[in-house]
């Protein structure tokens, strides 16, 4: 029975249902789309970016899926009109019953005012919270990113400026009685002394984009054209999905780990079943923004997930969601403080059929290869270990000393 298992979250007295929240971005731009998400359980939907003053950089969608990659890329992006957010809101709030709605947005006019008016719009339109989008990088920060000169911050600029960010916090959070959510950049590496911020200036909860600027792939013979269809020119481009875990999960475990086990932190990046909602939660998150999984693949497959997620904290006896929140930051150490085991590796010639990978291991001290024969000396062999992972066919094990 896993009834007795509780995976609700709660952002003060804001109740989640579930951890699972669609990430703001195309797939929460839509009626549709948030009744779908209500119908398979989500607990809460971020609606897409709207800007004002409108038009902020607008294009119509380019996305790229790199399957092979799990990456996700793209700069050309439909932002909303506040006026379209507005009436998605409302007609949201008539039409659904239980699913939380963020309206995520930015200000963009002359001052930070604008955004204290902006978030009291959506307050009166019935959100349960406001997201403030200090996050996106395709705004000015790409620009400035790609040497264009960029007049006001917008996005992962303001997110990054510690001295303006909480100016535009305070002011929101004074405005509003609804929780005010921060989204946050980790470009310039101050995610957690941002998020601290935040918070102080009265922010309710704190999270990760996760997003990063790179530059996905080039065609070597054919470097002046772009990977991008019905798209001329190649970018600095938005990476998400599985590709950027080990990143997104570093962003909430610096966050964690600076604030401390209080405040309530969303985590997202690459998160896509079990294992990854589960790894976030275990480095600090509360809650988890998806977006990348639903543009790939719906709505639908949370169901599964939430089933996955109860089967998996009764198989570990975990009854709620705080029983491993934050838990891998006991297991994570400096590099001053590992324990290192001594060892070798060893071949099992039985398994081996000297195709020869493992020979080629350009540090390695310690394997040779005479009349073909697999022979590792492990009185030089400082233990690695990457040839264990270089074999195809199993035959290395490292044995401690
Ligand atoms: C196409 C696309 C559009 C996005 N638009 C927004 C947005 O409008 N506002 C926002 O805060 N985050 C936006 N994001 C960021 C996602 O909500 C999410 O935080 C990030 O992509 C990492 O999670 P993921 O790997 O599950 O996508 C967007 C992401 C993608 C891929
Ligand atoms: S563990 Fe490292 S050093 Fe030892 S045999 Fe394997 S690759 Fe070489
Ligand atoms: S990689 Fe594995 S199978 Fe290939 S030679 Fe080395 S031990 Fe043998």
């Amino acid at each position: 029975m896993t009834d007795a298992i509780d995976i609700s979250v709660k952002m003060g007295n804001l109740k989640f249902k579930n951890p699972f929240v669609v990430g703001s971005g195309p797939t929460a731009s839509r009626l549709d789309q948030i009744k779908e998400a209500e119908d398979n359980g989500w607990a809460a939907a971020s609606l897409k970016l709207a800007i004002d003053p409108y038009p902020y950089i607008n294009h119509p969608p380019r996305y790229r899926w790199l399957k092979r990659k799990k990456l996700h890329v793209f700069t050309a992006e439909k932002r909303l009109r506040p006026e379209e957010a507005l009436k998605l809101l409302e007609d949201a709030r008539r039409e659904t019953s239980e699913i939380l709605l963020f309206p995520n947005i930015t200000y963009d006019g002359e001052d930070y005012q604008g955004w204290a008016e902006l978030a009291k719009r959506f307050e009166n339109a019935g959100a349960h919270a406001v997201e403030l989008n200090m996050c996106c990088p395709n705004m000015s920060f790409n620009l400035s990113a790609t040497g264009e000169r960029t007049g006001k911050a917008t996005g992962a600029s303001l997110g990054l400026d510690l001295n303006e960010l909480p100016k535009v916090v305070k002011l929101v959070a004074d405005a509003v009685d609804i929780p005010v959510i921060v989204k946050l950049t980790p470009e310039g590496g101050l995610i957690a002394q941002a998020a601290a911020a935040s918070l102080k200036a009265g922010a309710a909860a704190v999270g990760g984009v996760a997003n990063r600027l790179g530059i996905p792939d080039v065609d070597i013979r054919l470097p002046m054209d772009s990977i991008y269809r019905l798209q001329d020119e190649m970018t600095l481009s938005c990476l998400s999905g599985p590709w950027i875990r080990p990143l997104a999960l570093r962003d909430t475990y610096e966050m964690r780990y600076y604030l401390g086990d209080e405040p309530f932190i969303l985590g997202s990046g690459g998160v896509s079943d079990l294992q990854s909602a589960v790894q976030q939660i275990m480095v600090g998150a509360d809650a988890v923004w998806i977006c990348t999984e639903t543009m790939i693949r719906g709505f639908d497959w949370l169901p599964k997930l939430i089933d996955d997620l109860k089967a998996y904290m009764k198989d570990m006896g975990y009854s709620g969601i705080n029983d491993f929140k934050g838990i891998l930051h006991k297991n994570i150490v400096s590099a001053a403080g590992l324990t290192i085991h001594g060892g070798y590796a060893v071949v099992d010639l039985d398994k081996c059929n000297a195709c020869g990978l493992c020979w080629n291991i350009g540090h390695c001290p310690a394997i040779a290869h005479p009349d073909n024969i697999t022979v590792i000396n492990r009185d030089v062999c400082p233990g690695c270990s990457t040839c264990v992972d270089v074999c195809p066919r199993q035959a290395i094990d490292m044995v401690e000393q």
